[in-house]
């Protein structure tokens, strides 16, 4: 059990809420932005929310930038493309919420089973190609295709995160320094790495190349420990197949994977390919797309009334079966909430069907009287007796835990002190409790049992 500053956490963390959404796990960080995994309470939907600072955009003048990508990404509805769900914002930060890609990297299944089949990697590569070039239909060009933005859904279908967003003039990222902006520039095509001024499309169907690469191979087609030789290897298009590719894949990737951009396969080319032609289904993508501004203009618009609030709430500390086992000696848990326990150690139990709030409330009131300096912060408690005893100052502390949607177990431990003194604490304590202490015969008998 969690142990904070010397006394339990009354309390688990608190959890963040953000209009309807309770905000959860970081997925992953940005320069600008962290991606949280969130619920709509509304609903019980998972998505991902990402979450920008207002000022790090201001200070980067990325603010027409950041606005025309949202409403970019609002252009894009595609099954194999991470969808844009709704933009909020507070004062301080701008929140983007994104359907949730539930089985994370693709890059994570190579890493941890190694290359992909033909058959399987051709899925993937459809389904990657069916997405860019339906963006790139719309103008929407991504520019930063790598592993990390390539996700898949819990069907094991991908999903492409950040189209549009990631295509931010690179220049302006991160301090403006382009090794530094882009990490690895495994996946960008030669005409970025000479700064020459690219076309978009063209860039995008080369890190598709170096996808399907990858996702064959096991391994990247351009890699070096020097970046200087790494550059030149790009630049020259110097890579080798292994023995196990296909003659079709290795010409299609000959095609993709082309220097020179001008004679570069085009989507329509790779349409017309046979190796990516077999078994391929195109997307079914009907629905009608109502796109409007309002919304997007009403985020960065900080007048109030469009801002949602972040508050912070206070939840009582869950429990689950492991943690209540745990807590028992062997698998039988019918001692786990009669009074007494664990004397010896100081740790005393009950469960209560009242609510946390008033559970922290009835405590404070018995508290008190009995002569207790009760410190409750942040809806933790702390109750210190006034006086010296035979080993100390009396020092308490307890915890509340969900065990059950409406069945809360409050534990009390002693923290410093006797005891004997202690016990008889409880005791008395336990009479001022005595509406909301429901020992397990009371439960039995209230249930009929
Ligand atoms: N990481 C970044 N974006 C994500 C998303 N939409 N779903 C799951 N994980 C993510």
């Amino acid at each position: 059990m969690s142990d904070i500053g010397g006394w339990h956490s009354y309390f688990s963390s608190p959890r963040t809420r953000v209009g309807k959404y309770e905000i959860g796990k970081l997925l992953g960080e940005g320069t600008f932005a962290k991606v949280k995994l969130a619920k709509n309470k509304e609903t019980g939907e998972s998505v991902a929310i990402k979450v920008i600072d207002k000022e790090k955009i201001l200070k980067h003048k990325m603010l027409e930038q950041i606005k025309r990508e949202i409403s970019t990404m609002k252009l894009v509805k595609h099954p194999n493309i991470v969808q844009l769900l709704e933009v909020m914002a507070s004062k301080t930060k701008i929140y983007i919420v994104m359907e949730y890609a539930t089985g994370g990297e693709l890059f994570d299944k190579i890493v941890h089973q190694g290359r992909l089949k033909e058959e399987q990697s051709r899925k993937y590569f459809q389904q990657l190609i069916d997405a860019v070039d339906y963006c790139h239909s719309r103008g929407v060009y991504h520019r930063d295709l790598k592993p990390e933005n390539l996700l898949l859904d819990a069907a094991g279908n991908l999903k492409i995160s950040d189209f549009g967003l990631s295509a931010l003039p690179q220049q302006l990222r991160e301090d403006g320094l382009l090794h530094t902006t882009c990490g690895t520039p495994n996946y960008v095509a030669p005409e970025v790495i000479v700064d020459k001024g690219y076309h978009g499309a063209t860039v995008d169907l080369w890190s598709c190349g170096v996808i399907l690469f990858v996702l064959m191979a096991g391994y990247l087609p351009f890699d070096d420990p020097n970046l200087l030789n790494l550059y030149r290897k790009i630049y020259r298009a110097e890579f080798s197949c292994p023995s196990w590719f296909s003659s079709g894949a290795r010409k299609l990737l000959f095609k993709l994977l082309d220097p020179n951009a001008k004679t570069r396969y085009t989507a329509a080319q790779i349409y017309k390919n046979d190796w990516f032609r077999k078994g391929y289904k195109p997307a079914q993508h009907t629905e009608k797309l109502n796109v409007t501004l309002e919304d997007i203009n009403a985020v960065f618009n900080d007048s109030s009334e469009f801002l949602v609030m972040e508050k912070k709430e206070m939840k009582p500390a869950s429990m689950n079966a492991f943690d209540l086992i745990s807590l028992s000696s062997g698998l039988d848990l019918s001692g786990l909430f009669e009074q007494p326990q664990d004397e010896e150690r100081g740790e005393t139990r009950f469960t209560s069907k009242k609510s946390a709030k008033e559970i922290v409330n009835t405590i404070e009131e018995a508290a008190r009287p009995l002569g207790f300096n009760v410190q409750i912060q942040n809806h933790k408690l702390k109750l210190q007796g006034d006086k010296q005893g035979r080993k100390g100052q009396l020092s308490v502390s307890t915890q509340v835990f969900e065990v059950a949607p409406s069945l809360f177990m409050v534990e009390l431990s002693k923290n410093n002190g006797d005891t004997i003194e202690y016990n008889h604490f409880c005791k008395n304590l336990s009479k001022g409790l005595k509406d909301i202490v429901w020992k397990a015969e009371e439960a039995d008998t209230a249930s009929g049992n």
